[in-house]
């Protein structure tokens, strides 16, 4: 078995809030990222796909492919815009990093599969300093 692993890149805004709380209390959990006026992430998104590699190709699946597929499943949907509220797929949830990374999960893994390929794992950065590891 063989790992490949292919990485984008995109910018977003966001910020992290509970309604459910006072502004001290988020400002307390959240930090800056409970910022009422957003801010953004420079986004690295990881994605390995595992598999034999094909004897006619050498590989398990073409990196190029995969880099258009992620482009348009994900990046095309999330670059540069307000993951609270412009993302389908993040409404009505916390923007963490966790929660980003398993719905992109979901998001690309019926694709990927479409195209007989196995996806194993997801990483995405959200700052030089953290980021987030997804299996399924
Ligand atoms: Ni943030």
């Amino acid at each position: 078995m063989v790992y490949l692993t292919r990485v984008e890149h995109f910018n977003a805004a966001h910020k992290l809030y509970n309604d459910n709380w006072s502004e001290a209390e988020n400002l307390e959990v959240f930090g800056k990222c409970a910022n009422a006026n957003w801010h953004g992430h420079n986004y690295e998104l990881h994605v390995t796909i595992k598999g034999e590699p094909n004897p006619q190709t050498g590989f398990i699946f073409n990196a190029k492919t995969l880099s258009t597929l992620i482009k348009d499943v994900i990046v095309e949907r999330v670059d540069h815009r307000n993951l609270n509220l412009d993302v389908d797929f993040m409404k009505g949830k916390f923007t963490s990093a966790e929660n980003f990374a398993m719905s992109i999960w979901n998001e690309l893994k019926p694709h990927i599969e479409k195209e007989g390929v196995q996806l194993h794992k997801l990483k995405l950065q959200e700052t030089p300093n953290i980021y987030v590891e997804y299996y399924g």
